[in-house]
């Protein structure tokens, strides 16, 4: 550990109630799981073993690790698989005190293997039904795949507009994920304006590994009401006062970005410039499974890299809540209880909340 970092902070913000806004649900498959569910449903995997998969777990930009993750979400079939995978993430983010998650999920990932958007959903939200009755609340953000042509986006988004209505409460939103680079959200355009005119919350990847320009075509164009990584509009400053004055979300995932190369090393992070600069920062996982941990690995990795202060980690647990598709009642229950943890006496030990829904 860094030693300028009082452990009792990294405690404290482990043990704080917080909210994750970036996880693809598929990026939760662990190998183990992977391999259950390929024995389960009869499909054969490129790789001989558990160790063999996750030591393919190298990655070198973006591409290289979505061509793995594509494998590990193709033993995904049935309503039990997605449900199976859904609980296991519930685990790991109770485990590390998350009390409101906002998860995307890549419909199209699945459609293309036969499997109807109805199972995917129906698996996910059962498992988040049950979890609410353990203190995390959840909504649900269908993901189109920006490699592929805007006429399947839209399909999927014709597909997927009963669900919409079925599962108002938890499918709220759409966001645009998979190969950044000469996919602008410009190609995007129209899908996003019928979304919008749905009413649905809207976030668009941008600035991960494609330019500042990006991230302004997700705001101008797109009109997202978030932003996903968008770490690269640190090169454009114009860019960071905007975001800063709209307080326009960034959820931003640092163990993903030095995986994929974006960073050379967590030393070398922007989180702690965008902060400082105004910047709604929050902190998320991503991919967990696949690069080296879930949020709290997430919030420790950068409070020691960055040397992060009190009052920092505040303001980015803080930032989550104040980022999050819930409503004004649910959003200030979220802070007080974040506040009363908080500001209570953490001791030499920090100490953490459950997260026990009393
Ligand atoms: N970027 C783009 N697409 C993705 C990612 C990511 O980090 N994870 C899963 N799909
Ligand atoms: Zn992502």
């Amino acid at each position: 550990m860094n030693s300028s970092v009082p452990a009792s902070l990294v405690q404290k913000a482990a043990g704080a109630p917080k909210a994750e806004l970036h996880i693809h649900i598929e990026g939760s498959l662990e190998p183990e799981l992977i391999f259950r569910l390929a024995q389960r449903n009869g499909v054969k995997l490129a790789y001989e073993s558990i160790e063999a998969l996750r030591a393919a777990y190298a990655f070198t930009d973006l591409q290289s690790f979505l061509d793995i993750y594509y494998a590990g979400a193709s033993v995904l079939l049935t309503e039990q698989d997605f449900y199976d995978m859904t609980a296991a993430y519930v685990e790991r983010a109770l485990a590390d005190n998350v009390v409101h998650t906002e998860i995307f999920f890549d419909p199209q990932t699945h459609t293309e293997r036969g499997v109807p958007i109805a199972t995917v959903v129906a698996g996910i939200d059962r498992a988040l039904a049950d979890a609410e009755t353990r203190g995390l609340s959840s909504k649900l953000i269908l993901c189109f795949l920006r490699h592929l042509p805007e006429e399947d986006a839209l399909a999927t988004f014709e597909a997927a507009l009963p669900l919409f209505d079925q599962y108002r409460h938890r499918l709220i939103g759409v966001g645009l994920d998979s190969s950044e680079r000469g996919h602008p959200p410009s190609k995007f355009e129209r899908v996003f304006a019928k979304a919008r005119a749905k009413g649905l919350k809207l976030v668009a990847h941008a600035g991960e590994e494609g330019p500042p320009s990006y991230v302004y075509e997700a705001l101008d164009l797109l009109k997202v009401d978030r932003v996903d990584h968008g770490v690269r509009s640190i090169e454009d400053p114009a860019l960071v006062a905007r975001l800063a004055d709209t307080r326009v979300a960034l959820t931003v995932c640092p163990l993903s970005n030095v995986k994929l190369c974006v960073f050379d090393d967590m030393t070398k992070h922007t989180l702690k410039d965008l902060l400082d600069r105004g910047v709604a920062v929050t902190v998320n996982s991503d991919d967990p499974a696949y690069f080296g941990g879930y949020v709290n690995d997430n919030y420790v990795a950068t409070i020691e890299a960055l040397k992060l202060d009190d009052a920092d980690v505040y303001t980015i647990v803080r930032n989550g809540f104040e980022a999050s598709f819930v409503t004004p009642a649910e959003r200030a229950a979220l802070i007080a209880k974040l506040d009363a943890y908080w500001h209570r006496d953490h001791g030499e030990h920090g100490g953490g909340v459950g997260v026990s829904a009393s």
